[in-house]
């Protein structure tokens, strides 16, 4: 497939997984038990591990790695802190003040990846 064709498809996944997940926080507070349908269990891990696996195979292409680029391995940390925040902030932490600090910072994560990808800096600002 050619290179620019999966780097779109890429960043679409990446705006449909902020979104999706920005959804979920409010739905969180919203309506939390719409959480629990079978779509919206299943539609972020099938979203997710296609644009996890679009940005493997681009940096595979590119012959990007975090040894040679710094701001993917920036990216790669951001990542593990989106999953672990993302996590916590939406499956536990329930009734407490520090759940919305803590969707609020998962949520900064894709954003500054995107603007680490952008930049091609790890400190994008
Ligand atoms: C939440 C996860 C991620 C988000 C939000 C994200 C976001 C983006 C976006 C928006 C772009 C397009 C940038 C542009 O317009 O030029 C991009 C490109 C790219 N991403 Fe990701 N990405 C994520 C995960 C990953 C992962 C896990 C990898 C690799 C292990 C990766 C590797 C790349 C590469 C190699 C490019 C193409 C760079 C280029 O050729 O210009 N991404 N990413």
């Amino acid at each position: 497939m050619d290179y620019l064709v999966l780097k779109h498809a890429h960043a679409g996944l990446a705006y449909l997984s902020v979104t999706l997940f920005a959804a979920r926080a409010a739905l969180s507070y919203a309506r939390p038990a719409l959480l629990q349908g079978k779509a919206l269990r299943i539609a972020p891990h099938l979203i997710d591990t296609l644009l996890l696996a679009a940005g493997v195979t681009l940096a595979v292409l590119a012959g990007f790695s975090p040894h040679n680029q710094p701001w993917l391995a920036a990216k790669l940390v951001a990542l593990v802190a989106y999953i672990a925040l993302g996590s916590i902030g939406l499956k536990k932490l329930h009734g407490s003040p520090w759940r919305a600090v803590v969707l609020a910072l998962a949520l900064a994560m894709p954003l500054y990846m995107i603007a680490v990808a952008k930049t091609k800096l790890a400190w994008p600002f």
